[in-house]
């Protein structure tokens, strides 16, 4: 028998397929059983009518539970009015496993008791809708970097010295050395760009976030490139031209997602190049109007990103941040030494800073005086100044995380819906 993914079913009206899944739902009456199965892929409503399958059939069809795995064969025909659009009338039916008495009902659960039940979680519609979405915006990225010639280059997780500030590091025991989970594949990833030109990497991040916020995880994905003989203004339009791109791959081949989400479609579609692009200087002086008491040299906290995006109700870059609150490696703005050359993009409704990025000290003095500075060991940072020992050139480079992309996309009020199963402050079950 011909098998089918319910995403698939429009290609399979007037066919007899058998669809693998779940039951999601179910309701009888004593001639008519209601089947909401789910594969993955989507729902589709099985209709199994007792006087067609008989008394047999309808029997084991009444013995399925919440999550029981079922096979179910039958004719798809178009129906409007039932999820998904599509319908099946149910031929053949095989139990693969009746599923015991399922926690996650559907009913209203709370969000710790959900959390705790992650692993039954992600079959809900809604949860499954995000994590095809973040399947979907990660190959897109791939492909973004595939079509412009950039290279894979895959970054080490266990480093011997920190990337961005020694305060949120895990460190590990490398058998007797001192190593840390990886912040970010960017030192690696500048290596490689001197070897290769334009670079990426895509891979898990660590940081000990000490604080519980809705933007936080203490692992998470962040797709990284590195270009060589690229400036600011040039890794700014690279970023732009990639966010576009990937909101574009979301709105073409995730409307069901989307629907299942009820995301505000005509925000997505109103992302355009080109984004605003303001100073941090500026960004300081638009707080102060919004009535903020703003001290010039301070970070911004997620009420002032959220201040400034909504502003602009588009996504925007602030860039030439205060050296003194950027990491080591930020190229000062020969204009203005107190700026650096960095900029991040903030996304729009309130969803924070996406990305991170800037152009790097290329000159190798200075960048073993910021080493100093930052009170970093020199020792570990060798490999790294060769870089400017040989054949140094600009270059620039930019990281996007992955989950709060997703939450933005999705429109998720937190980010622990965004990645299967979310590393959070004291939270790593299941
Ligand atoms: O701004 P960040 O710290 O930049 C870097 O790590 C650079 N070395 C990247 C580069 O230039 N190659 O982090 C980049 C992005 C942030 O904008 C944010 O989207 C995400 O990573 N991020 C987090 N996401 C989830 N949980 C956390 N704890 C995050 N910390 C940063």
């Amino acid at each position: 028998m011909k098998t089918a993914l319910i995403k698939h079913l429009s290609s399979h009206v007037g066919e007899q397929v058998t669809v693998q899944g779940w039951v999601y739902n179910q309701r009888s009456s004593g001639k008519i059983t209601f089947i909401i199965l789910r594969d993955g892929s989507g729902l589709m409503q099985g209709v199994a009518v007792k006087q067609e399958v008989g008394e047999t059939l309808f029997g084991e069809a009444k013995k399925l539970t919440q999550e029981s795995a079922v096979k179910l064969t039958g004719i798809i025909r178009e129906e409007p009015r039932s999820v998904g659009g599509y319908e099946m009338q149910v031929t053949g039916l095989e139990i693969v496993s009746i599923a015991e008495d399922y926690p996650i009902t559907h009913k209203e659960h709370g969000v710790d008791f959900l959390a705790e039940h992650r692993h039954l979680w992600i079959r809900t519609p809604r949860q499954a809708a995000v994590l095809r979405i973040r399947s979907e915006i990660e190959h897109a990225l791939r492909n973004f970097f595939y079509e412009r010639d950039f290279v894979l280059a895959d970054a080490p997780i266990i480093t011997p010295a920190a990337c961005e500030g020694t305060t949120n590091l895990f460190e590990i025991d490398y058998h007797g050395e001192k190593g840390y989970l990886s912040q970010s594949g960017q030192l690696y990833n500048e290596a490689n760009a001197m070897a290769l030109g334009r670079i990426y990497c895509f891979g898990p991040t660590f940081r000990a976030e000490k604080s519980k916020t809705r933007r936080h995880l203490l692992e998470f994905w962040m797709i990284e490139a590195e270009m060589a003989y690229f400036d600011l203004d040039a890794n700014i339009e690279l970023q732009e031209e990639m966010i576009c791109y990937v909101v574009q791959r979301v709105l073409n081949k995730c409307q069901n997602e989307l629907k299942t989400l009820e995301r505000d479609i005509e925000k997505l579609k109103a992302i355009k190049p080109p984004f605003p692009r303001i100073s941090y200087t500026e960004a300081v002086e638009l707080l102060k109007q919004a009535g903020e008491e703003f001290t010039w040299g301070d970070d911004f906290g997620a009420p002032h990103e959220t201040i400034i995006s909504n502003h602009f109700n588009a996504p925007v870059f602030v860039h030439r941040y205060p050296a003194a609150i950027k990491a080591f490696y930020m190229k000062p703005d020969p204009d203005n030494h107190q700026v650096v050359l960095g900029a991040d993009l903030l996304a729009p409704e309130g969803y924070g800073e996406i990305i991170g990025g800037g152009q790097r000290i290329d000159d190798l003095a200075l960048l073993e005086q910021r080493i100093a500075e930052h009170k970093l060991p020199q020792t570990a940072f060798e490999w790294y100044l060769d870089l400017r020992r040989f054949g140094t050139v600009p270059h620039s480079g930019f990281g996007l995380g992955l989950e709060r992309t997703v939450a933005w996309l999705c429109g998720l009020e937190h980010i622990r819906e965004t990645i299967p199963f979310p590393r959070m402050l004291h939270k790593m079950y299941p």
